[in-house]
């Protein structure tokens, strides 16, 4: 399973490869030639990357090939730290805390050693890369394009119903509160009642959605059970199909609304149903109307959940009490942090990362979606220096945005565009109150 992330390790390296202060760095020692030969046998092997986690499960031959890929991306990644930590070392203006000391720590070494010990990390690196480039021929796999294959927002935000974190932490009451009013409502004589959970981005509405949805009797309560990702386009007749495949029926080449509905009510006609609305933000009261006039199947207790960021939608769709979806607590946070960030690592064994990731968890302030990104970029590092590169990051001082997207998100650098990605890297190494 851990195979299934040399993909995030490659797209990390990518990140520091192309930081300024590495490339600075390296130019000015004389290493750009190789930093070049680095970036471009990378760039071959993460044309095919994804193809080969998916062939992995099928063949161990793939398997290998990764195992041994990762070993070297481990190697390269700590070449590349190499080279940041001693351009930030290089750096007279840099005095804050941490780096003062590190800096301290190292003042012993000898120049020349250290550039001849970084020329030969650095060719074996390329060496081993280049052999594992040679070798993947023989697995004719297939080109991906980089950019398209990372996981943009609106991405992430498209959802389904199947549940794919493999443990939730902190809902248990939310969702037990939930799955109680749903089941409730049977004597309901209304066509249905709405609920709608609102909060945040990255909070955990569509998690907790899916385990209710998923729960064993929701799923024997509702004889139909229908799951829709809305998403910023509150479309009618896209979201008419969306609902009417979702029941299980079949739009064929109807492209009127009305036929569409007609075909919708005959779906639910006479059935119990359960219908989420995912990700919703529409604040037009008349498309909204529009919809519900076709959601009616003749018998009560129906029950539509609603999820959004936004409350004033969530006043606007909802017949029951709002829920709003509270921040993680710490111990929960933690728990989701420690899985992610740890992973197989005795997490006694590293008291001082402990410490560290103690206080990065603090500062990503109970949303998960924070927690996960930053847990799962540092499950790669070994150094203090870079955990505490994270804790101390100026990202942090960056006010929220309109989005209500906090600092902490901004830091997920999984989720950030290229661009924003080396402006983190950047920002990461640098501590607080460094001016360039
Ligand atoms: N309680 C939790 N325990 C573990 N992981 C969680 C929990 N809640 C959310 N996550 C993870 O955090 C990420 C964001 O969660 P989710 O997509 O549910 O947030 P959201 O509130 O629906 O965000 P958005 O407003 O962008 O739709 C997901 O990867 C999810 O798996
Ligand atoms: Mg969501």
């Amino acid at each position: 399973m851990a195979d299934a992330l040399v993909s995030s390790l490659l797209d990390l390296i990518f990140g520091n490869l192309n930081s300024a202060l590495v490339q600075e760095f390296g130019q000015a020692r004389g290493f750009k030639k190789e930093l070049q030969k680095l970036e471009s046998t990378l760039s071959t092997i993460h044309a095919v990357i994804h193809d080969a986690e998916e062939k992995q499960t099928k063949s161990n031959a793939v398997k290998n090939w990764l195992a041994k890929l990762k070993d070297v991306a481990y190697d390269a990644d700590d070449v590349l730290d190499d080279f940041a930590t001693e351009a930030l070392l290089q750096r007279p203006e840099i005095c804050g805390g941490a780096i003062k000391r590190v800096r301290n720590f190292f003042s012993y070494r000898n120049p020349i050693l250290f550039r001849f010990k970084m020329a030969r990390n650095i060719k074996n690196v390329v060496e081993r890369l280049d052999e594992i480039a040679a070798e993947k021929a023989k697995f004719h796999f297939r080109e991906g394009v980089m950019e398209t294959e990372r996981v943009s927002d609106a991405e992430r935000r498209h959802t389904s119903s199947f549940v794919t974190e493999p443990r939730v932490y902190g809902r248990d009451d939310d969702k037990e509160k939930i799955v109680q009013l749903l089941l409730a409502n049977v004597n309901s004589q209304d066509d249905f009642s709405i609920y709608a959970i609102f909060g945040m981005g990255g909070l955990g509405k569509t998690t907790l959605t899916q385990a209710v949805y998923n729960d064993e009797r929701v799923m024997e309560h509702f004889e139909l059970k229908i799951w829709v990702c809305v998403s910023e386009e509150f479309n009618i007749k896209r979201l008419t199909r969306a609902i009417i495949e979702s029941a299980g029926g079949m739009v064929g080449d109807l492209s009127e609304l009305d036929p569409m509905q007609c075909r919708l009510r005959d779906i639910l006609n006479g059935k119990r149903f359960l219908l989420v609305l995912d990700d919703v933000w529409n604040e037009n009261q008349d498309e909204w109307d529009k919809l519900k006039s076709a959601l009616k199947s003749g018998v009560g207790g129906n029950s539509i959940i609603v999820t959004t960021r936004i409350e004033k939608i969530a006043r606007m769709m909802a017949t029951l009490p709002l829920h709003q979806l509270e921040l993680l607590s710490k111990d929960d946070s933690w728990s989701l942090f420690k899985r992610l960030a740890f992973d197989s690592r005795e997490t006694e064994h590293h008291p001082n990362l402990i410490m560290i990731g103690e206080d990065i968890v603090k500062k990503c302030g109970g949303v998960p979606l924070a927690i996960k990104a930053l847990g799962g970029m540092l499950r790669f590092k070994d150094k203090e220096i870079d955990w505490l590169a994270i804790k101390e990051s100026e990202m942090w001082d960056v006010p929220a945005d309109e989005n209500g997207i906090i600092p902490s998100l901004r830091l997920s650098y999984k989720h950030l565009p290229s661009h924003l990605r080396q402006c983190f890297v950047v920002c990461s190494i640098f501590p607080k109150d460094y001016e360039t």
